[in-house]
């Protein structure tokens, strides 16, 4: 079974996971929004994230600064001269390309082989403050999270006591003005990122790096995202950001081909040094500038490798159902603390000796989970909805129930089908989270 982008974006469309931004004006340049399904999913990998990184480490602490920062932070970081894409034009239809992205070099558009040089275009969004258009108001949206981490280091390493190695983790948005955005949620001029810049002694920073390749690792692992389909990328001399002296990209294999997911650098000190930061050992008294290792993770391309690694097409069906028609399903194999639904309450049929008991079992369970009620169509399509979108349990409420005060809970994967005293329910599901 072949996982196509497009089979993706038409369940996302058609569950409104995501769908277009703007769409009834045309839509804006491939942008996207997200309904409650997806930004559940969203929700919960950034919950998760900050839940390993910060909450389960105690050499890491956060910060939720502005998208918006004085003009000065851009020029020191070197943004705004070296935050540069190569843009080449089509000679023939004026279509333009980030030079490094047409292999071979043909228009996309109308197959023309002629380009124009490549020049440099400075993708940082500019922007004024204030009412009045001068060139002390500008002001650019941040192209990445991490600047005012290093900005605000000696702020945070006073107030929190932190001492080197520890980190700084941030998640929040980011704007560039993408030469080409495309494919679907992978490429956009707004997203999100989750960056830790973790400050360590210079001497100490190979070790380091090793240890956040294998955090990006276990972080993989914990997504459910498909092993054998991710790369590490050793990249080369000239090709890395300005201020990296060592990266290596994360590669997952899309549909549309082996692309980065994540990026972790090591910045060296290049960034406390052009912000003028440094640091001084509590109990040595000694000063110096840390360096950086900067594990930088995009979440709307973790959702995407995470919808790709936990999709799966069955076809003839998998469900157990009277219907002789059985099509094709979907099923998400989503890790249960990623699934937008945790739990799915359906009485067997509409009769309100049924549905009055399972709605109470309803309200009782959203206290604890994300939950749906659904007491349309046959129990078959139900479990097929809750499938498609990857909740764990369905919880049934049948005729049985009302005599034996029993529910019949049946898990995605595995379909099987327990049988769930209605008083141990919530206590009995909240166990299975924890696994
Ligand atoms: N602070 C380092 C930094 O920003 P980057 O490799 O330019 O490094 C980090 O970006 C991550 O942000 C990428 O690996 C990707 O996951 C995400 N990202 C970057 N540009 C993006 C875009 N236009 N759309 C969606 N995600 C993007």
């Amino acid at each position: 079974m072949e996982v196509t982008l497009e089979k993706i974006v038409n369940l996302c469309k058609r569950r409104g996971i995501i769908f277009p931004g703007s769409e009834i004006y045309g839509g804006l340049a491939n942008s996207y929004d997200f309904g409650l399904l997806g930004l559940e999913i969203k929700n919960n990998i950034k919950k998760l994230w900050w839940k390993m990184f910060v909450q389960e480490r105690e050499d890491i602490t956060g910060l939720d600064s502005t998208v918006m920062m004085n003009s000065k932070v851009w020029e020191s970081s070197g943004h705004l001269k070296g935050f540069n894409d190569l843009l080449i034009e089509c000679k023939k239809c004026h279509e333009r390309y980030r030079a490094e992205e047409l292999d071979p070099k043909v228009c996309r558009k109308c197959a023309g082989k002629k380009f124009t040089e490549a020049r440099g275009f400075n993708t940082m969004f500019r922007t004024n403050l204030g009412p009045v258009e001068t060139p002390e108001n500008v002001v650019y949206l941040r192209p990445e999270t991490a600047q005012a981490m290093f900005v605000d280091f000696k702020q945070i390493v006073e107030a929190y006591r932190m001492k080197v190695p520890f980190g700084i983790a941030q998640i929040g948005k980011a704007f560039r003005n993408e030469i080409t955005p495309r494919n679907f949620i992978f490429r956009t001029r707004e997203f999100e990122q989750m960056e830790i810049e973790y400050f360590v002694r210079e001497q100490d920073w190979k070790e380091y790096f090793k240890h956040w390749e294998g955090e990006m690792k276990r972080w993989i692992k914990a997504l459910g995202i498909d092993e054998k389909q991710v790369r590490y990328y050793e990249v080369p001399d000239g090709e890395r950001a300005h201020y990296s002296k060592r990266t290596i990209d994360v590669q997952f294999k899309f549909p549309f081909g082996l692309e980065e997911l994540y990026g972790l650098a090591y910045r060296t000190d290049f960034d406390l040094q052009a912000h003028k930061q440094d640091y001084r050992d509590p109990e040595t008294g000694e000063k110096f500038i840390p360096h950086v290792i900067e594990p930088s993770l995009g979440v709307e391309r973790t959702v995407l490798a995470v919808l790709f690694s936990a999709y799966e097409e069955v076809k003839g069906g998998r469900t157990t159902t009277t219907e002789s028609v059985k099509e094709e399903e979907v099923v998400l194999h989503l890790p249960k603390a990623i699934a937008p639904i945790k739990v799915a309450v359906l009485p067997l049929s509409r009769k309100t000796e049924l549905t009055e008991p399972a709605r109470a079992i309803y309200r009782e369970l959203r206290t604890h989970f994300m939950c749906e009620y659904d007491e349309t169509a046959s129990v078959g399509k139900r479990y097929r909805r809750q499938d498609e979108i990857g909740t764990p349990y369905c919880v049934t409420f049948d005729f049985e129930s009302i005599d034996d005060t029993k529910v019949t809970v049946r898990d995605r994967d595995s379909m099987k089908q327990d049988r769930v005293a209605i008083a141990e329910l919530s206590g009995w599901l909240k166990e299975k989270f924890e696994l």
